[in-house]
């Protein structure tokens, strides 16, 4: 309930913050990382420092996806897969990739995604981690009490993802191109249990977070 009601500030705060944007016909350069108080707080000042700066808007639509800080980095959430086990995971990507990266193109060197896992409604599990690196991904993992950015080549985590071929090695992509498009974060719902991939259809048909069911 919590959750939803800061989903639907961060949604109002968004929203304005795009009608100011158009209206005066401005939008603002990439926001340097802030340390926030909270997530409403983050999105109070990106909202604020939104009307006073010039940049293209539709390079800056991304700014209304939900920022989490993580070990002092700025990620901005772009997708949530659920899956009819009633487990979920949430993807996260760090900020500076996400202002910088063009759609279409390969993830560049120092992007770093995060997946939130949950066996159940709010109760964060294992973090896995992957970073774009010269040679390929290189993967990692954290307790959520304990976030760590090390990464090395696995071939275990490599495998499997392999499997995402059209997408490069990472399964989400598709949903990242939409959250970085429209500013909203895209959700998928997959018929199969736990971390089995599902067919490349349910990564590219999602709708958006506030009509899902977190
Ligand atoms: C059995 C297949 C499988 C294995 C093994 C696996 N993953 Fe994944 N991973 C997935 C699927 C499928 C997704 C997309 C989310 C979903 O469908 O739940 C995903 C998503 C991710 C993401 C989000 C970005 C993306 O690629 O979409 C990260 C980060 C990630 N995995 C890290 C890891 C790490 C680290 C390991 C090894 C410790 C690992 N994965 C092993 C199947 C796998």
């Amino acid at each position: 309930m919590t959750q939803r009601y800061i989903l639907g500030l961060l949604g109002a705060l968004a929203a304005a913050t795009l009608l100011l944007a158009c209206a005066t016909r401005t939008a603002p350069p990439v926001t340097p990382a802030v340390a926030p108080v909270s997530p409403t707080a983050t999105a109070a000042i990106t909202a604020s420092s939104n009307v006073t700066t010039t940049a293209s808007p539709a390079n800056t639509v991304w700014q209304t996806l939900p920022q989490q800080m993580i070990d002092g980095v700025a990620f901005r959430h772009y997708a949530t897969v659920n899956r009819t086990d009633g487990t979920y995971r949430q993807m996260f990507i760090d900020e500076a990739t996400l202002s910088t990266w063009t759609p279409g193109q390969p993830l560049p060197v120092e992007s770093f995604l995060v997946m939130e896992t949950y066996y159940s409604p709010q109760v964060e599990s294992t973090n896995f981690t992957k970073a774009m690196s010269i040679d390929g991904f290189h993967y990692g993992s954290f307790s959520p009490s304990r976030p760590s950015f090390t990464t090395q080549p696995d071939n275990s985590c490599a495998a499997c993802h392999g499997r995402a071929e059209d997408a490069a090695g990472t399964f989400t992509l598709a949903m990242l191109t939409a959250a970085r498009q429209t500013g909203a974060v895209a959700t998928t719902l997959c018929d199969q249990g736990g971390r089995t991939p599902c067919t490349a259809e349910v990564y590219r048909e999602f709708v958006e977070l506030l009509e899902g069911e977190k």
